[in-house]
């Protein structure tokens, strides 16, 4: 019978657009769910959107547009983005679904019922600008970050979960289950938080301020507010209460999230469950922060590329790969694309990829691309230890996804593959190929490495399933049959003697960064060139414009004008122009100068002086400098 295993995703603020946070953790959680799957688990996975609060209100008025549509585009980003991503969730939760606001509200009752809620008056720091309460935390310099002004203090009564009782139970609850919280540090970080007397938490706002929420079951002019709401995603997805889902998968489930949100999926969402009657879920995984830097290849440009970008240009397996190898789970990490291309180049291009066409190309070319079929005790004597290299790997990747070490895992996946390009140089095939007596020893060899390519193969899947399947294309695996299992992967010998391989592939082409960058660079300068250039337009449209070099005869400021002069000019006549070039040129300097002036713009009223004509000027960042020529002509001179 196979093991139920559920994970979540926390549910991602709709006043965002999705970026690599949201898609790292979501890979993670991606990655848990292949690997249980591997393991013959059967799988839930619950990702989603939390769409009610004042942050996705005031979002949707920087919009323009009603919380209704603004949640409806954005969570659709999301939606959108997890199939480009190869996650592979079972369900996608949006908090302003009807089944969801039910379990809500009936949560709410529950605990309402039960006497952990009680009104109170509430005081704090409130901006009307933003129409919200501020913690000192949030405050800069005393100040509201967007209106700059100081919140007023304000009284104003709000319903509260008395999570004080639960204080107890919960230490003894996290003490007695070391791997509630993990890893370690967050348990520590959760237990220290616990060691302050808990506030009960207020869990409403009068729809006077806030009307995008669930209301309360037990007070009209309330709704709930942001965590009773969305922290009870995790069980209204599987029909809470009596949902067949909700009894297959509610008591294994495991949460994913970052340090962000430790205190409320630590603290509160336990206390809740307990207050709720419901089991308490079985682990929080907590990963540390990605951070954005800038490498030496987008320093170059001057330009960041958006982090979800790369995965178009290096592919998605090694981008999947990437965040994975490189975050230790629960500890922050940094990303750039320097550093993505590194690894790209070493684990991928060098280690795996060289191993892969090393072996198959050795297969075709000794062996005419068919399996060999292998005398045992020739085996034997071929083996070296590989066998039990490949089954150590197994056991260690199995430990280490279990405990959610994903890095380690892979680590222990690349141990295999380099005691398998050390197999392949102590063996050297080449060499047993130059004498016909030792070809049992070469069938014995080859078939081995082919074994060992499709062990790997399977331990990567979690992470890399694109790969994983062209691996097994190319190993002659049926890809009908599911060739990742955990029980396949610890027997050996499972590739069929004599089935025919297809040719070999590159599964990761090296990348030359210099290269790259150049390319990149070029793109941009063609990019720049098309840059705000205008709607192309005929010669004749052209000609109509009529431009004539002038000098300038008399120049003066207009009273209260800051920007503008007036000018008098010789066109071979007398003509007046007002131009907005008194920050950039003094009357003076301008007297004699020869200037270029549209003539036949209709004239215009400015400051109350008629302007009969434009000057010309490139206008940058630093104002208007006039254009001129090379040198001086008859006043009157038409440019063409
Ligand atoms: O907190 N590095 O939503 P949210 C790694 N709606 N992960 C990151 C990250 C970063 N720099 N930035 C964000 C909410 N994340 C609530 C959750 S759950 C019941 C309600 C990821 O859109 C990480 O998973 O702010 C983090 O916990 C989550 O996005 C916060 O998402």
């Amino acid at each position: 019978m196979s093991v139920p295993f559920y994970i979540t995703t926390p549910i991602y603020y709709v006043n965002a657009r999705p970026h690599l946070g949201h898609a790292y953790t979501t890979l993670v959680a991606d990655v848990a769910t292949r690997y249980h799957t591997m393991a013959g688990g059967d799988v839930y996975f619950l990702t989603g959107t939390d769409e009610h609060g004042d942050k996705v209100v005031r979002a949707a008025k920087k919009e323009n547009l009603s919380p209704r549509v603004y949640v409806d585009t954005i969570s659709q980003l999301f939606r959108d983005l997890w199939p480009e991503l190869n996650i592979s969730n079972s369900n996608f939760i949006r908090t302003t679904d009807p089944a969801h606001m039910a379990v809500v509200e009936l949560v709410l009752q529950k605990i309402y019922d039960a006497g952990d809620i009680y009104f109170a008056e509430y005081e704090g720091l409130y901006c009307f600008g933003c129409e919200r309460f501020y913690t000192e935390r949030e405050l800069v310099d005393g100040k509201c970050p967007d209106h700059e002004v100081e919140p007023e203090t304000i009284k104003e009564s709000n319903y509260f979960f008395k999570m004080s009782s639960y204080q107890d139970w919960l230490i003894d609850h996290i003490r007695k289950n070391p791997e509630f919280i993990r890893p370690q540090r967050y348990r520590n970080e959760a237990l220290a938080f616990l060691k302050e007397p808990l506030e009960d938490l207020c869990i409403s706002r009068p729809k006077s301020r806030l009307k995008w929420g669930i209301t309360l079951p037990f007070d009209n002019n309330y709704v709930t507010y942001v965590w009773f709401d969305a922290l009870l995603n995790y069980v209204s997805a599987l029909g809470y209460p009596d949902g067949d889902l909700f009894k297959s998968f509610w008591p294994v489930v495991q949460h994913v999230v970052a340090k962000d949100i430790l205190k409320p999926h630590g603290i509160y969402w336990p206390i809740m469950l307990k207050a709720a009657g419901i089991p308490i879920y079985k682990h929080l995984n907590v990963h540390g922060y990605w951070n954005i830097e800038q490498g030496k290849m987008s320093k170059s440009l001057g330009n960041v590329v958006e982090p979800l970008q790369l995965k178009n240009v290096y592919g998605l397996d090694a981008f999947r790969f990437f965040l994975i190898r490189e975050m230790t789970f629960g500890l922050d990490s940094s990303f750039s694309e320097d550093s993505l291309v590194q690894r790209i180049n070493s684990d991928l291009a060098n280690d795996l990829g060289n191993l892969f066409s090393r072996v198959l190309s050795m297969v075709h070319k000794y062996l005419q691309g068919v399996v060999p079929k292998v005398d045992p005790p020739v085996e034997q004597e071929c083996e070296f230890g590989l066998e039990a290299d490949a089954r150590n790997a197994v056991d260690e990747f199995e430990s280490h996804m279990e405990s959610f070490q994903f890095h380690n895992a892979l680590q222990a996946v690349w141990k295999f593959i380099s005691q398998m390009n050390k197999y392949v140089d102590v063996t050297a095939p080449w060499e047993l190929a130059k004498r016909k007596s030792s070809r049992k020893q070469l069938d014995a060899v080859l078939s081995n490495m082919l074994e060992g390519l499709r062990v790997i193969s399977g331990l990567i899947y979690p992470v890399m399933p694109d790969t994983a399947a062209t691996m097994q294309k190319h190993l002659g695996l049926d890809p009908q049959a599911p060739f990742y299992l955990l029980d396949q992967l610890r027997t050996w010998k499972a590739i069929k003697p004599g089935t025919q391989l297809p040719k070999s592939v590159v599964l990761f082409p090296r990348i030359d960064p210099d290269k790259l960058t150049a390319e990149r660079a070029a793109e941009q300068e063609k990019s720049n060139m098309n840059l705000d250039i205008k709607e192309e337009i005929t010669l004749e449209e052209f000609s109509k414009v009529d431009l004539r070099v002038a000098t300038v005869l008399q120049a003066e400021r207009i009273p209260r004008a800051k920007k503008v002069l007036k000018i008098e000019v010789d066109l071979g006549h007398k003509r007046t122009v007002v131009a907005g070039i008194a920050e950039n040129y003094t009357p003076e300097e301008l007297i004699g100068k020869q200037v270029i002036i549209v003539v036949n713009l209709k004239p215009v009223k400015l400051m109350g002086i008629v302007s009969n004509g434009m000057l010309i000027a490139a206008v940058d960042d630093s104002g208007p400098t006039l254009a001129a020529l090379d040198k001086p002509v008859e006043p009157g001179t038409p440019l063409k």
